[in-house]
């Protein structure tokens, strides 16, 4: 494969076209938001609640016309809107969907971070819902699921990176108990999409899936940089998803304290006040904002999240994925009368600890990016191979193959999984179903208790995560969570029985 040229590579990064139209300098976005529809007020997704233990609706993932921004942009969304609807559940409640797909190809729908049965109408990840066809859906939370914000999106292997990248995704969230009292609540999808002048989904590239894509737009809520307006005093609990195939959001808000009262999955036991938090794609953080006045920004700074550098050719500093310049995802203005004081935070429940349990099986996964069956090394560089050769994209040496079971574990026992990657790009690895206790990350042992759905495997790095596979038997999936990769083939079975 020839190596990327410039073009290339800035088509793949966040600095995309229109950097290259003003010669490189500075982003479109920054400063120009207004000019593109930024500013406006921000809106919440259409919210479906549960009431006495059930929600039912329909869900068609469909074409669609919306505003992005400044922009007509037809791209494809649940239920006419990017976002589709919030949904919103309890513990214990039952959440039927009737998904009807007016796609052009096959889809099924996933919901992400659930602790629910993967088998027949659950959240079975091997459904396929031909174009015209409708499935139902019947996912039930057994009474003890973790509250937490999660999100649905379409899960058909081979689709997945295009139809987010086309806009299909929404929101979850599961009420917990004991609630941290707010003066609001705001749900802010992040994702991000690439349209072209006609407000058409711009193609992706071969080396664009292989970096993972990632959109030229970055949305909240579908909105370009939209305006939040708070008064002094108030404290808001920010639900964040990051909905973007491959994007990672390193999160910042300037001039207000910022607090982690929850990650992908449950609450933590005390909100930890941050700086600044990271969010692989797939990821999601509650976040706790005291207001205080004036005007701030939540940002995504960049993140080095490796590159393919050695493995296609020359190296130019800077064109990994990724933005390089921070990009401006909202403003919060707080301003008006100081509100009144909101009552204390509540102590969360004590997380468990998998460290204290016996283990009954440890196994390797190692994620690896090859050419052709082999794997990277010298040779590959001088290959004189066509550009419309892949990488591949293997789990333990082998592509996703659905009639293959990989992983084969007891119901009721815990695992201990290393996770290993032997490629110089990040591989965020996420597992339906059962969450993830992350022990040891590529810093040493975790000392608190960290419970996520999503795991980033730095690249060459390694990580050590343990699994209670408790409740629910069946098959399912574990992946890359950067979709192109899973679609090329990052994705392993496991069967719990
Ligand atoms: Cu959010 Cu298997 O995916
Ligand atoms: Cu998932
Ligand atoms: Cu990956």
């Amino acid at each position: 494969m020839s190596p990327l040229t410039r073009r290339q590579l800035l088509a793949l990064g966040a600095a995309g076209a229109g950097a290259a139209a003003v010669g490189g300098a500075g982003l479109w976005w920054t400063g120009g938001g207004e000019a593109l529809g930024g500013g406006r007020g921000l809106v919440q997704p259409e919210v479906l609640s549960a009431a006495d233990g059930l929600l039912e609706l329909d869900l068609a993932a469909a074409p669609a016309t919306v505003r992005v921004g400044a922009r007509t942009a037809h791209v494809r969304a649940f239920n006419g809107s990017l976002p589709g609807p919030t949904l919103r559940l309890r513990p214990g409640d039952t959440l039927r969907v009737a998904m009807t797909n007016r796609l052009e190809a096959p889809t099924n729908l996933h919901v992400h971070g659930l602790h629910i049965s993967p088998e027949g109408h659950g959240d079975n990840p091997f459904v396929s819902i031909a174009p015209g066809e409708s499935f139902d859906y019947d996912f039930a939370l057994p009474e003890d699921h973790p509250p937490g914000t999660y999100w649905y999106h379409p899960h058909r292997h081979g689709h997945v990176a295009d139809q987010l990248a086309a806009g299909l995704y929404g929101a979850i969230v599961v009420e917990g108990p004991d609630p941290v009292p707010v003066t609001r609540e705001r749900v802010l999808v992040v994702s991000d999409i690439t349209l072209d002048a006609s407000g058409e989904l711009a193609a992706v590239s071969p080396p664009e899936q292989m970096m993972g894509r990632e959109g030229e737009t970055v949305l909240v809520n579908g909105q370009v940089r939209p305006a939040a307006t708070a008064a002094p005093g108030e404290r808001e609990l920010w639900r964040v998803v990051n909905a973007c195939p491959a994007r990672f959001l390193r999160l910042t808000l300037d001039g207000q304290t910022l607090r982690l009262s929850g990650r992908d999955v449950g609450r933590l036991p005390a909100p930890r006040e941050i700086t600044e938090v990271t969010l692989a794609p797939g990821n999601r953080v509650e976040l706790l904002v005291d207001t205080r006045g004036g005007t701030s920004t939540l940002t995504a700074a960049p993140v080095d999240r490796g590159s393919m550098d050695g493995m296609m050719g020359g190296r130019t500093p800077g064109d990994g994925p990724g933005n390089d310049e921070p990009i401006e995802l909202l403003t919060l203005e707080v301003t008006g009368a100081p509100a009144g004081a909101v009552g204390p935070v509540p102590a969360g429940p004590a997380p468990r600890d998998l460290r204290g349990e016996p283990v009954a099986a440890r196994r390797t996964l190692d994620f690896a990016m090859g050419m052709d069956g082999g794997m990277m090394g010298g040779g590959m560089m001088g290959s004189t191979r066509g550009p419309g050769s892949m990488m591949t994209f293997t789990i333990n040496g082998e592509p996703f193959d659905e009639d293959r079971t990989d992983q084969r574990v007891a119901p009721g026992t815990v695992e201990e999984w290393t996770l290993t990657n032997s490629s110089p790009m990040d591989h965020p690895m996420h597992l339906h179903v059962w969450p993830m206790q992350v022990v040891a990350d590529g810093d040493g042992d975790v000392d608190t208790p960290l419970w996520l759905d999503v795991v980033n495997i730095p690249a060459f790095g390694e990580v050590v995560v343990r699994v209670a596979f408790d409740d629910f038997s069946g098959r399912t999936v574990y992946h890359c969570h950067i979709l192109d990769h899973e679609d090329l083939g990052m994705m392993g079975t496991v069967e719990v029985r």
